[in-house]
């Protein structure tokens, strides 16, 4: 039954270490320009017609670039699907994947829930019968610029990223998106995303709260759903080491030792270098397996892309620490194949088919080089509860790296009343997970789910989906 797909992402939680040495940029939330006007109506320019290797598909979907910044020249590459069946009456759904500087398109729709899965030829699509646009229109994107096909035609942009500089830039693409496809702009929104596009989902939503203040720019935000996000450093980092314990990956010594030394309050825990030095122990450990999935096997048809093999790689100990994490280009590589090719580039309206852009799965670039990241989402979400917002985070629970323990470690934190107590909830007659709810907040898991769920669970994760979209407990029954 389960798909297992032995795909990965950057390792975000190294992220979180890594931007605690890092000079952090403070950047205030950029004022919505508004004055991009001139994009073309309706969005059928757009309309993809003639993507190479593509199944037979009775909905319509579209690609193309959205302007977010004219001055600069940046633009947001995007895939939108419309629903399956009677997208008029179906909310939408913008789709974020992590890294930072990982691909929406290239992970959530061609590996993840989009309708079209990509091959291990690297040259054709297969029909996803599970993919999410049978509940909802969905919309990926590809964010910030340096991501994929988005780009800036000013590379100083480049060397300001971080998690403000996104949402801003997210959220222009939004407005500006709605006037290639009037028919949404008030449509039922919500936002999903995983890993560290735990970040990511809360930061826009607070950011289209807070603008939706002035009418004129009113989106029709209902909600969010996270799956393994990143949530709050310190608990996170707690949870990826008990885990780690708990799951008999390293000794007791190494586990009592770590949580003598570490102080995994500070913003600096890794600065220590006792600390650091036993946290290496749980990477090295984790090397030999799928820290994103502990108990499938790891992938050994080929080493990591000769892309990667840069100096930089190999003298910085950030790339050392996120190798370890296990960037596996077994799958990735499929997709960079697919999407360097001159006619997917041009069906996509991404170039002409001559010029072409050079697309990978995930950017190191971005990642070596954010700038600001938040330490914890914490006051979002109790922001985004006290709006009235539907807020449902699941967590995979054989994942390693965004554990289940830090997202239930960051959870508590909030310390909301329990309204449904622990439970468990059903697909196809078994238990799929268990689930709880609180006041403002449904928290699930997925039994045997690695960090990447759709992946490992497409039918169940399709079901609890929809549950999400209606607001209503997934089935606590078989
Ligand atoms: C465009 O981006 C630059 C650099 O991030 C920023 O200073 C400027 O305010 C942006 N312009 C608009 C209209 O948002
Ligand atoms: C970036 O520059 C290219 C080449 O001048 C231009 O065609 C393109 O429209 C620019 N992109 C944006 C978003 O302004
Ligand atoms: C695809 O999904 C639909 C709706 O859930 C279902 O009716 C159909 O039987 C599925 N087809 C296959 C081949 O699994
Ligand atoms: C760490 O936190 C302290 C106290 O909140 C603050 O003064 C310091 O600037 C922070 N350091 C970094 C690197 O963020
Ligand atoms: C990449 O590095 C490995 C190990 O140093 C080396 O064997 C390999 O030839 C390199 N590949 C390329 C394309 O440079
Ligand atoms: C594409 O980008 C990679 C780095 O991500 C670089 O090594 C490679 O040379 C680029 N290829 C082209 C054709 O520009």
């Amino acid at each position: 039954m389960a798909i297992v797909l032995k795909q990965k992402l950057f390792c975000p939680l190294v992220l979180a270490l890594l931007l605690s040495i890092k000079p952090v940029l403070s950047s205030r939330h950029k004022q919505y320009g508004g004055g991009e006007r001139k994009l073309s109506a309706g969005g059928n320019g757009d309309l993809v017609t003639d993507l190479p290797g593509q199944p037979h598909a009775d909905f319509k979907h579209y690609a193309g670039y959205v302007t977010v910044n004219e001055t600069n020249g940046r633009a947001l590459f995007y895939w939108f699907y419309e629903a399956m069946s009677k997208p008029d009456e179906k909310p939408l759904v913008l789709w974020l994947n992590g890294g930072p500087g990982c691909s929406s398109v290239g992970y959530g729709a061609t590996q993840e829930i989009g309708p079209f899965l990509l091959e291990a030829d690297g040259k054709s699509l297969k029909f996803n019968n599970f993919s999410w646009n049978r509940e909802a229109n969905m919309l990926f994107l590809e964010s910030p610029v340096g991501v994929g096909f988005s780009y800036s035609n000013r590379t100083s942009d480049y060397d300001i990223l971080g998690d403000d500089f996104t949402a801003n830039d997210a959220y222009n693409f939004l407005h500006n998106w709605f006037f290639k496809f009037p028919s949404y702009r008030t449509r039922k929104f919500y936002i999903a995303g995983e890993s560290y596009a735990g970040k990511y989902v809360p930061e826009l939503a607070e950011l289209i709260h807070d603008k939706n203040k002035d009418p004129s720019l009113h989106i029709n935000l209902k909600g969010i759903l996270l799956g393994n996000p990143e949530t709050s450093d310190a608990e996170d980092r707690i949870g990826f080491v008990d885990y780690a314990w708990s799951h008999a990956v390293i000794s007791d010594e190494t586990y009592k030792k770590i949580r003598q030394i570490c102080d995994f309050k500070s913003n600096n825990t890794w600065s220590n270098e006792d600390c650091d030095q036993a946290v290496d122990e749980i990477m090295t450990r984790y090397d030999e397996i799928d820290i994103y999935s502990l108990y499938t096997s790891v992938c050994f048809a080929k080493t990591a892309s000769s892309n990667d093999n840069s100096t930089q790689m190999k003298h910085s100990s950030k790339r050392k620490r996120r190798n370890m994490g296990g960037y596996d280009p077994c799958i990735d590589d499929y997709a960079k194949t697919f999407y360097n090719r001159p006619d997917v580039q041009r069906a996509l309206h991404v170039t002409d088919g001559h010029t072409l852009k050079n697309w990978s799965i995930c950017n190191y670039n971005v990642y070596d080089n954010w700038r600001e990241s938040k330490p914890s989402m914490i006051p979002i979400y109790k922001k985004l509860i006290s709006a009235g917002l539907r807020i449902w985070v699941y967590s995979g629970d054989t994942d390693g790296r965004v554990p289940v323990l830090s997202t239930r470690y960051s959870l508590s934190t909030l310390d909301l009343p329990i309204t449904k107590p622990w439970r468990s909830w059903y697909h196809e007659k078994e238990v799929s997970g268990w689930y709880q709810e609180y006041e403002g907040l449904t928290f699930a898991t997925f039994r045997g789910a690695g960090h990447v769920v759709p992946c490992f669970k497409p039918s169940s994760s399709l079901a609890f989906f929809k549950s999400f979209l209606l607001g209503e407990a997934p089935p606590s029954t078989k």
